[in-house]
């Protein structure tokens, strides 16, 4: 019988031996330990045996087993190496093949503009300041000196909500709110950049468009503090060689009041299409700001002066990136917003 069992190992050594996958060898496993294996077949035959052979062909078959798991835990890892080797193999990438493209998002042109108009004003030491797009009527006109029957309460501009509440026209209110929580402090210098709203939609107006308001107050600002801060923005801006100059108007929340142009970029002054051949292009009002508006926000204009500017967003960036049409900014074409 013990010759019978290391026939057994002998067999089993050499068949796990040639087989050549993972799958064949657990067979050969079952074939030699398995419960209907040959070791088994064996073993149930030592019923027959005299108890003095018993222990001896116990331990042989002990032994058997134990050699012949042996042989399958080597054999076992050599095929499992043989196996990944080849399948690595297979699993070759051609680093040379082109990669996919990723889609990364960008700033829309409008956000470009206002992030640099903001950089431009918080290095000259201005601060933020925002205010709500659902505003009141008081903020929006009444507070800027605006009275009743003036025409830019007409309904036809204005989003009314109720009598006292519309979508703000323009980013003026800002001013307000903010001087009544700053006074009686000086200086205030903030930027107010925001969404505003008018009732026109045509090729150059769109009901919504951006506009970033300017506001200084301190002791003896001047006409002359204006000019100066809107001239070193012109220039960062829109380029170093630019000249501004300032056109007499009128805002009833300014006096004196000021329609700057910047010297055109295009033909650097000499008159082209998009300057109408006058060498300037318009870019913002401005002013300084009325007694009464800041006496209204508590202010004593008998102490404090301000200068206070107002720009279109929009037309900035149709200047600054030399775009002819506005509605290109509101349509969200990639073909369009992948170029900046
Ligand atoms: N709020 C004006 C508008 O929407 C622009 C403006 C003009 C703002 C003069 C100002 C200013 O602060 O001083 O047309």
């Amino acid at each position: 019988m013990i010759e019978k069992l290391n026939a057994i190992r002998r067999q089993a050594e050499k068949e796990m031996n040639k087989v050549a996958s993972y799958g064949e060898l657990n067979d050969l496993r079952v074939k030699y330990l398995g419960k209907k294996g040959e070791l088994t077949a064996v073993l149930r035959g030592m019923g027959s045996l005299s108890p003095e052979e018993r222990p001896q062909v116990g331990q042989a078959a002990n032994q058997v087993r134990s050699d012949i798991e042996k042989i399958l835990e080597v054999r076992g890892n050599e095929l499992k190496e043989q196996q990944l080797q080849e399948s690595l193999k297979k699993e070759t990438i051609d680093i040379t093949l082109p990669g996919q493209n990723i889609f990364i998002g960008r700033k829309h042109p409008i956000t470009l503009v206002i992030d640099q108009i903001k950089e431009i004003f918080l290095g000259m030491g201005y601060t933020i300041s925002e205010g709500p797009e659902i505003e009141l009527d008081y903020y929006n006109f009444e507070a800027l000196n605006i009275p009743p029957e003036h025409p830019a309460r007409d309904m036809q501009d204005s989003f009314y909500i109720s009598d006292e509440v519309l979508l703000r026209t323009h980013t003026s209110p800002v001013q307000v709110r903010t001087m009544e929580k700053t006074v009686p402090q000086v200086p205030v210098k903030i930027i107010c950049p925001g969404k505003v709203y008018r009732r026109d939609d045509d090729a150059t107006h769109s009901p919504m468009f951006h506009q970033v308001e300017g506001l200084v107050i301190d002791k003896g600002i001047s006409m002359g503090d204006l000019k100066g801060t809107l001239l070193t923005f012109a220039r960062q801006m829109f380029g170093e060689d630019r000249q501004i100059r300032l056109r007499p108007s009128y805002f009833p929340f300014t006096e004196p009041s000021a329609e700057v142009d910047i010297s055109c970029m295009m033909c650097g002054g000499e008159g082209c299409r998009v300057c109408s051949h006058t060498g300037w292009l318009e870019i913002l009002g401005s002013g300084m700001v009325h007694p009464r508006v800041l006496e209204m926000s508590g202010y004593n204009p008998e102490e404090v002066s301000g200068f206070a500017f107002g720009m279109g967003v929009e037309r900035v960036a149709l200047l600054k990136y030399g775009i002819d049409d506005m509605r290109l900014l509101f349509e969200n074409d990639l073909r369009f917003l992948t170029q900046f």
